[in-house]
Parts: C-alpha cells; structure tokens; sequence
C-alpha cells in the first residue's frame, strides 16, 4: 500500500504509546483516523490532539476485549469515513506472574481477551470488507518479541503473543496471493510507553488481584525500568509505515534479538531444551 491520503485507519489502543505513535504518523500522511481506546479521559485528549493538528478523526470508547463493542467500532468507523484501509490491531495489556502462581485465572482471562481475543475480533469485524473493497489495504497486528521467544513469569502474555503471531501467519497465507490485503505483524523488544501500568485498565471485577504487594511492586518495577530504556514509540511506527509500504510480514524494531530467534529455531529443529528471551 502505497497511497494513504484521504484513506482511513483505525487503531486500537491509539491513545497511548505505540499506537499513539502509528496514529500520528499515520494521520501525518493524510490518512483519517479513528482511534479506539478503552480509556476515556487519554481517548478524548489524543482526539483534541489529532483534532488540533488538521487531521480528521473519529475517537470511539472500545473495549477490544469485547466481540461487540469491536463490531461497534467498524459500524462506527464505516458510518463517519467509509472503507478502511488500514488496521492496526494495537491495544495490549501485560500482567501476571509465574505460571504456577495460584488463583491468579482471571489475570489469563483478561491478558487472553485483549491481548489475542482482541486481534481475532478485528480481524473479523474489519477483514471481510476491508477484501471486499477491492483497494489496497493492510492489517498490522502488534504481538511482541514475547511473540517469538518464551517470556518467563509473563506467561499469559507470552501465551497471547504466540498466538497473535500465528494468527497473522495464517491470514496472511490465506489471503496474501489472492486478495487486495495485506498483513503484518510487529515484534518489538522494549518501547518506551506505559506498558508497565496496564494495570490501569484492568477489569473492575479483577482489581482485587492488582491490589498492592511487595511482590508485586517489585515485579512492577522491574518492568517500568526496562521498558524506560525501551525505543521512542516514533521510531517504531516509522518501521510500521515503511513495512507496509514494502509489504515486509515481519516488523522486528530490535534487531539484536535475531540470533536469539534463530537459536530457538536450531533448539526446537534438534530437539533441544527450551531457550528464553535473554532480557
Ligand atoms: P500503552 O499502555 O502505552 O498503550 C496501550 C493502549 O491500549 C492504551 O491506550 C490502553 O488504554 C489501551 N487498552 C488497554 N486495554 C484495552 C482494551 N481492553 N480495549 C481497548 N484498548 C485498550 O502500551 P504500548 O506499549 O503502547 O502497547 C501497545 C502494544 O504494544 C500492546 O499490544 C503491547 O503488548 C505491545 N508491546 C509493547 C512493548 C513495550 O515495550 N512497550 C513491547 C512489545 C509489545
């Protein structure tokens, strides 16, 4: 896809860090945008923002976890601008602890429901129409270097992000050859956003399991500092608008993890232990 002027992108979690960050960009080019957020008060400021800027944007509360509230989102998308050219499949959430931590079912619940359920119900929401259409567009899913190499005491997350990779895989064989669309799929490392205090929106039912402890303040902390030495979200969205220009499937940002990709690859073709993301 080469032309993005007067076309339109929605993404999901576009009111903070990555996909604030692909929204600018992406409206930069000319493109509407409709940003979908379950954050009320970061929604209505980046609309103000966007607004601010000249770009014409439509903000829509959407809880990705949620089949109907993402079918919500295309209607509302199709009523203010029409077909969608482009769809960025964004919000996450990162939570939990090792998989052996009991009674701790919920936190899977929710970081399964936004982080892959929520990539699944786009595509269906937006994927039919965005072939039917006829013009060319592109699906981009954000996964994760957790995507790709396991991720210890994050496994819910880790679990989520394999599987947004194999769904953006799958879609993009199946539709690659014969269709208008185009699919990617991004696998960053560390980018400086507010990853680490997912917390915020996390379910009012399960806020018993987020309520304070050493423990988990420390866990907490560990992430806020390696996600503050992670890459300005601007480069990233830089690298999502080049790979679809190019139509490139795998945006890795953090090119020092490839041989560690390539030794989980050689450990699993021999038969060998596990290896994990050496952080
Ligand atoms: P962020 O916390 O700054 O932004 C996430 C956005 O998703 C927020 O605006 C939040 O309100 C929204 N969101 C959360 N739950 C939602 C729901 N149920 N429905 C709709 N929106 C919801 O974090 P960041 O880093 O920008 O996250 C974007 C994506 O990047 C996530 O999928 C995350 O897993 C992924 N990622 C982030 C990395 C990092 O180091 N920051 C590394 C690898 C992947």
């Amino acid at each position: 896809m080469r032309d993005f002027s007067g076309k339109t992108a929605v993404i999901t979690g576009g009111a903070s860090g990555i996909g604030h960050a692909v929204a600018t960009r992406l409206g930069s080019e000319g493109m509407n945008l409709v940003i979908a957020d379950i954050e009320q008060p970061a929604l209505d400021a980046a609309v103000a923002e966007f607004e601010a800027n000249g770009v014409s944007v439509l903000g829509q509360r959407t809880d990705v976890a949620d089949n109907d509230s993402v079918r919500a989102l295309a209607a509302a998308a199709d009523d203010r601008f029409g077909d969608v050219h482009i769809l960025f499949n964004n919000a996450g959430v990162a939570g939990g602890g090792p998989i052996l931590e009991p009674d701790d079912i919920g936190v899977w619940d929710w970081v399964l429901g936004v982080d892959l359920m929520g990539v699944i119900y786009g595509i269906k929401a937006f994927g039919p129409q965005m072939v039917a259409h006829g013009e060319p567009c592109a699906i981009v899913n954000t996964a994760s270097m957790a995507g790709l190499l396991p991720t210890p005491s994050l496994g819910s997350y880790t679990v989520a992000k394999y599987g947004v990779v194999a769904v953006s895989e799958v879609l993009s064989l199946e539709t690659r050859d014969t269709t208008n669309l185009r699919v990617s799929v991004l696998c960053p490392g560390f980018v400086r956003t507010r990853i680490a205090d997912s917390d915020r929106n996390i379910p009012e039912h399960l806020a018993s399991l987020t309520e304070p402890s050493e423990e988990l303040e420390f866990r907490r902390e560990a992430a806020r500092d390696l996600v503050a030495s992670g890459m300005p979200p601007s480069e990233v969205a830089q690298q999502v608008l080049e790979a679809i220009v190019d139509e490139r499937f795998y945006i890795l940002p953090h090119p020092q993890y490839g041989e560690e990709i390539v030794a989980r690859a050689q450990h699993i073709a021999a038969g060998g232990g596990v290896s994990a993301w050496g952080i």
